[in-house]
């Protein structure tokens, strides 16, 4: 998919921008390819803007593509009804997004990029955990609010007091899923093949690994792949001299879906399990029938029948003609939090508006109810899906 636009939520600032941004902005160039000088010299501080302009970097395109496209839907969804409703401090809001391609140093380019030339307020992003580390030093050197919509794992937040999410982390997914291997599968042989390129994947698996042998469990084997691996035959015999009775993969779902071919092509047919990571139409697309009866922890389903999830699914399905999977909410999700924000914030300097998003308490997003702790994560329960005809059906939540 190509992707040509900065969002801009209003006609005159497009107009505007359009002369000062010429074609540069995403058309999958990358974010170092853009000039954005002629607006430096013309554009006075943030505060004084007649937008209030909030940077975005995603995954528009590359092995991640649906993680960023889903996300910014999300966000530009939840920008519109704001924009609608008159905006934030009698101002309209403006995303300004960029590609990073599915790679951590262009996050970091990008997220740069947006800081040095833009004067956003705040940055939204980024999915994925390994992109949201390398761009979260960024963002906390400049004293840039960033809340990450659902990079989940711990080290993000670490980097610093500027930097937030609205997702859980994964010492809770990883438990989540043990819980629901040992206690709703009831097996106790599991494998872990992890993906070592990715943060994410190798925290998930070891607090997967810690939360299911102190249930009981054990990890007969654990083996490993990188992100650009498409063979995964010999970790997969490996696995299968074992005898495990469920696999745990924690990877992304590009990966996922050929692992899931290549498993049921040696014969293997026991579920396979993963995490937030499976959460993308594409999963099906890639894997197919093979990834039948398998079961991934994520942040919200669309089965849910809260008005609050059904209002949302049915407005974006309207706009986009797409189901909206998990980040497509997270992305909503953090969208609001940051408007909410900002408007309980005592001005919009990156400051206050820091010290505004940190005291979010019970705010009522789509995902649950968001309150971030003194880690300046969201504490809120997960669902485990499962996969039957090719589509996700709600099983069960996991409280924290
Ligand atoms: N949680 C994943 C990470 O930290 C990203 C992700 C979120 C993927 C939601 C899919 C859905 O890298």
């Amino acid at each position: 998919m190509s992707y040509k636009k900065i969002s801009v939520q209003n006609r005159f600032f497009t107009a505007y921008f359009m002369g000062l941004l010429l074609s540069q902005w995403i058309s999958g160039c990358k974010p170092h390819a853009l000039s954005l000088s002629q607006g430096n010299v013309r554009e006075p501080s943030a505060q004084n803007q007649a937008t209030i302009r909030v940077g975005e970097v995603s995954s528009m395109t590359g092995s991640e593509a649906t993680f960023g496209i889903s996300t910014h839907r999300g966000i530009e969804l939840a920008f519109e009804e704001i924009n609608q409703s008159g905006g934030v401090l009698g101002k309209k809001l403006q995303l300004m997004t960029l590609d990073d391609q599915s790679k951590p140093e262009e996050a970091a380019t990008a997220a740069t990029k947006l800081i040095s030339e833009n004067q956003i307020v705040a940055l939204l992003g980024e999915v994925a955990s390994s992109r949201s580390i390398a761009m979260a030093p960024i963002a906390q050197n400049s004293k840039t609010p960033m809340i990450s919509p659902s990079s989940t794992n711990p080290r993000v937040t670490e980097m610093g007091n500027y930097i937030f999410r609205v997702c859980f982390i994964d010492p809770f997914q990883g438990e989540v899923m043990a819980k629901f291997a040992l206690n709703d599968l009831k097996v106790k042989k599991v494998a872990v093949l992890r993906d070592v390129d990715s943060d994410y994947s190798t925290g998930l698996a070891d607090y997967f690994t810690t939360a299911f042998k102190k249930g009981g469990g054990s990890v007969v084997i654990d083996e490993s792949y990188t992100s650009s691996d498409m063979d995964f035959k010999s970790q997969l015999t490996a696995i299968r001299a074992k005898k495990p009775e469920a696999i745990l993969v924690p990877g992304y779902y590009t990966s996922v879906g050929l692992i899931a071919r290549q498993a049921r092509e040696l014969g293997l047919q026991i579920p396979l399990l993963g995490g937030d990571g499976w959460d993308s139409p594409k999963l099906v697309e890639i894997g197919g029938k093979a990834l039948e009866n398998s079961y991934f922890s994520s942040h919200y389903s669309t089965e849910n029948t809260s008005p609050k999830i059904q209002t949302f699914v049915s407005k974006f399905r309207q706009h986009y003609q797409a189901n909206p999977d998990g980040m497509a909410a997270m992305g909503y999700d953090a969208a609001m939090i940051l408007a909410d924000s900002m408007k309980r914030s005592k001005t919009l300097s990156k400051q206050d508006l820091r010290e505004a998003i940190a005291t979010t308490q019970n705010f009522p997003a789509v995902t649950g109810n968001i309150t971030l702790n003194e880690k300046r994560n969201a504490v809120k329960p997960a669902v485990v899906l499962k996969i039957v005809d090719g589509a996700f059906h709600y099983q069960t939540t996991i409280q924290p």
